[in-house]
């Protein structure tokens, strides 16, 4: 992988293909290996910059995180890489939040919108509350904590069972600061329902049936929310469908790009 510092981070990324621009934003505690499919298979149209955030994957990790430090660490790959024009903006789950953020930030580096598995409104004070335990858990005990727990709830019920201990592999390595910090930046997220009104870019907005952990029912919120927004719910997948049904959503991201 490529490293470039930023902010006080070595940050991880690759960058594949050629063409119009995509910014993938992976979800928690996840890697830029979740776009990989799609940069495999539409590399010869788009160029995929796919950073491991900040704790995540293979960058560098401190205890310091936001949703406004993943979005400035992007906004400085993007610098490093002189991208100066609009990018399409893709994020699944913790990724899509990032995404918003990223659009509040900089609405003049968004030319496209991509929402996946993903949900626009804050934590409850009980979430809020969860989330600070399971980081209190995680730094005392390990990231098996967050890598048992979530596995179950991140794929369809018909899910390769390959799949399955490739994703538990690549959350178990994350290091436990790094899964901490994400979960505190999670909680202090802001509700980007407010938002709404402010994305003035074409948007696609993806999710699976099944997906247990941002069911389909907040998808269609941000879909009934952001103007012209375009929703599509994907049979038989969970809370990965990048990975999960790759032809499917390469096919829908395609065919939004044009
Ligand atoms: C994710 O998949 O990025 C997270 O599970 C989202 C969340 O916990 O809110």
């Amino acid at each position: 992988m490529n490293t470039v510092h930023v902010n006080g981070i070595d940050l991880a990324y690759e960058d594949r293909g050629s063409g119009a621009p995509i910014l993938c934003i992976h979800g928690f505690p996840l890697s830029h290996a979740l776009w990989l499919p799609a940069a495999e298979a539409l590399g010869d149209r788009f160029r995929f910059i796919m950073p491991d955030l900040r704790g995540m994957g293979q960058s560098g990790v401190t205890d310091e995180a936001s949703m406004q430090l993943y979005a400035e660490d992007l906004a400085a790959l993007l610098d490093h890489l002189k991208i100066d024009g609009p990018v399409t903006v893709l994020g699944l789950s913790m990724g899509g939040y990032v995404a918003f953020e990223f659009v509040r930030r900089f609405p003049q580096r968004v030319a496209k919108l991509v929402l996946v598995d993903t949900q626009a409104g804050a934590d409850s004070d009980e979430k809020k509350q969860e989330r600070a335990t399971v980081a209190q858990k995680v730094l005392s005990e390990g990231v098996y904590v967050v890598a048992d727990g979530m596995l179950p709830k991140l794929f369809a019920k018909s899910a390769d069972k390959g799949l399955l201990d490739e994703w538990h592999a690549i959350l178990s390595a994350t290091e436990a600061r790094g899964v901490a910090a994400a979960l505190h930046a999670m909680a202090a997220r802001p509700d980007s329902r407010e938002s709404f009104g402010d994305i003035r870019v074409p948007t696609l907005i993806v999710v699976g049936e099944e997906d247990a952990i941002t069911p389909p029912e907040l998808s269609r919120e941000m879909a009934e929310g952001i103007d012209g927004a375009r929703l599509e719910i994907v049979p038989s997948a969970g809370h990965m469908v990048p990975v999960e049904a790759p032809a499917v959503f390469n096919q829908l991201l395609a065919d939004f790009l044009g």
